[in-house]
């Protein structure tokens, strides 16, 4: 049974999916063992609680340098004896001491089909806003593995989403999240705890 870590600041419907994935059985030898938010009122760790999970917060506002900070999230990590790592809606960029620590076992759930409308800047909302702002017809969501370029790690599952007439980022966001988030980020965690993610430099295969 693998130790999953998840990385939160906000809301946390990211979570949610996986805590009821794991309840229902589609997430199978892996158990949500901690969850550690970068912000003090992410409702998200709400969520954890409800559900018996350990929580830990890790306020990214304390911290003057990114450095420190990574370390000891990389230090708590290791206590935790995390297996896989997911970033569910965290906000904050690390620096290579966790990538180095945990090598193809971070994974994130990016809001858009990868490599359009992400890196730098593009988060949360700025995503769909983009989107809209770009006349392109189809969106979605997409997991990959983190590794030191943001958003630029190996990809795993992507699922497309249509945007429609009078969209706005809010309505987007809600769609993308039901029909494609919500998914696949159970979906790549059970295929990672089953080990039938295969990485060979930028290129998955699912065996
Ligand atoms: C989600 O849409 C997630 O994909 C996005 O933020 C939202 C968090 O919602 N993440 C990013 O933009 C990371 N670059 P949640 O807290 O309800 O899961």
């Amino acid at each position: 049974m693998m130790n999953i870590a998840v990385l939160v600041s906000g809301g946390g419907t990211n979570l949610q999916a996986l805590i009821d994935a794991q309840k229902s059985g589609i997430i199978t030898n892996g158990k949500i063992t901690c969850v550690i938010s970068s912000n003090p009122n992410a409702y998200a760790l709400e969520r954890a609680k409800q559900n018996g999970i350990k929580t830990v917060v890790l306020n990214r506002k304390d911290y003057d340098d990114v450095h420190k900070y990574s370390a000891d999230l990389r230090d708590i990590l290791l206590e935790e004896k995390a297996d896989l790592v997911v970033y569910a809606g965290f906000m904050t960029i690390l620096d290579e001491q966790v990538v180095k620590a945990f090598p193809n076992k971070m994974m994130n759930v990016h809001p858009a089909l990868i490599p359009s409308f992400c890196g730098k800047g593009f988060y949360g909302l700025h995503v769909h806003e983009a989107v809209l702002e770009s006349g392109v017809k189809l969106t979605g969501a997409t997991v990959h593995f983190v590794t030191e370029e943001c958003d630029g790690g190996p990809i795993i599952l992507q699922k497309g989403v249509e945007v429609q007439n009078g969209d706005t980022p809010e309505i987007l966001q809600k769609r993308v999240m039901e029909q494609a988030e919500w998914k696949i980020l159970p979906e790549a965690v059970s295929l990672f705890c089953n080990g039938r993610i295969k990485v060979n430099g930028k290129i998955t295969e699912i065996i």
